[in-house]
């Protein structure tokens, strides 16, 4: 796999995907480890968690255990720092929120904060790239505040190559830097007859995140 931790130092990389459930919190795993692997100190950020029952948030707390294992500076902070904004409804944040404010120059805070206790800042985001946060801000505008590089996370299973020229289509329209990955776990069996051939003849190269 193609990716040089070192290319990485100083910097936060957005993960995002082509829905909810494709990937990210296994993905941000996946290069948690690579990087931690590869000598970076690494932290993540999820600043907005949906579907939060009894103050705990499930992505966030999962990531928060392995990152104060892999970082020891992450045993300053406390969930609230990575988790800041938790809502009970399963749902987009702009409903799970229902009358409350999401501030962004908060978040953008939080994460320059987040970033001095690390060499690279995995930042999950929710849902896919054009889940609301506000009735005219979505999670890609989100990207584009943080100003950083993403990571999107495509599925295996049929209907990949659609969900994933459409999320591509988005993130070149708001010039946004980016890499994608496919999560290779639903319909595995079937991918390489299914959707691999169009991919590989579209993208050429293709990354996997089993390859890491
Ligand atoms: P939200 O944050 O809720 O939008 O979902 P997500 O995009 O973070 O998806 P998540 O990583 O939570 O994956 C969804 C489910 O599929 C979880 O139960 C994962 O454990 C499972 N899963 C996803 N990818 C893999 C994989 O490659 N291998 C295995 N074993 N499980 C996976
Ligand atoms: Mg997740």
């Amino acid at each position: 796999m193609k990716i040089n931790p070192q290319d990485y130092i100083g910097k936060a990389i957005f993960i995002t995907a082509t829905n909810t459930n494709v990937g990210k919190t296994f993905a941000s795993e996946v290069f948690l480890k690579y990087f931690a692997k590869n000598g970076l100190k690494v932290g993540y950020f999820k600043p907005i968690e949906t579907g939060v029952i009894d103050n705990s948030p499930l992505d966030g707390l999962k990531m928060f255990e392995l990152v104060k294992k892999l970082n020891p500076n992450f045993l300053k902070l406390t969930i609230n720092d990575i988790v800041p904004y938790q809502f009970t409804l399963p749902a987009s944040p702009y409903v799970a929120k229902e009358n409350s404010k999401i501030d962004i120059e908060f978040l953008k805070k939080k994460k320059e904060y987040l970033q001095k206790f690390c060499d690279v800042l995995i930042v999950e985001g929710a849902g896919g790239l054009m889940v609301p946060i506000e009735k005219d801000f979505f999670m890609i505008d989100l990207i584009k505040e943080f100003n950083t590089k993403a990571f999107l996370i495509t599925p295996s299973k049929l209907g990949s190559i659609n969900d994933t020229l459409l999320s591509i289509e988005a993130l070149k329209n708001r010039k946004i830097d980016f890499d994608f990955f496919i999560n290779l776990y639903l319909d595995i069996d079937s991918f390489d007859k299914v959707s691999k051939p169009f991919l590989e003849d579209y993208f050429k190269e293709l990354k996997f995140l089993q390859d890491l």
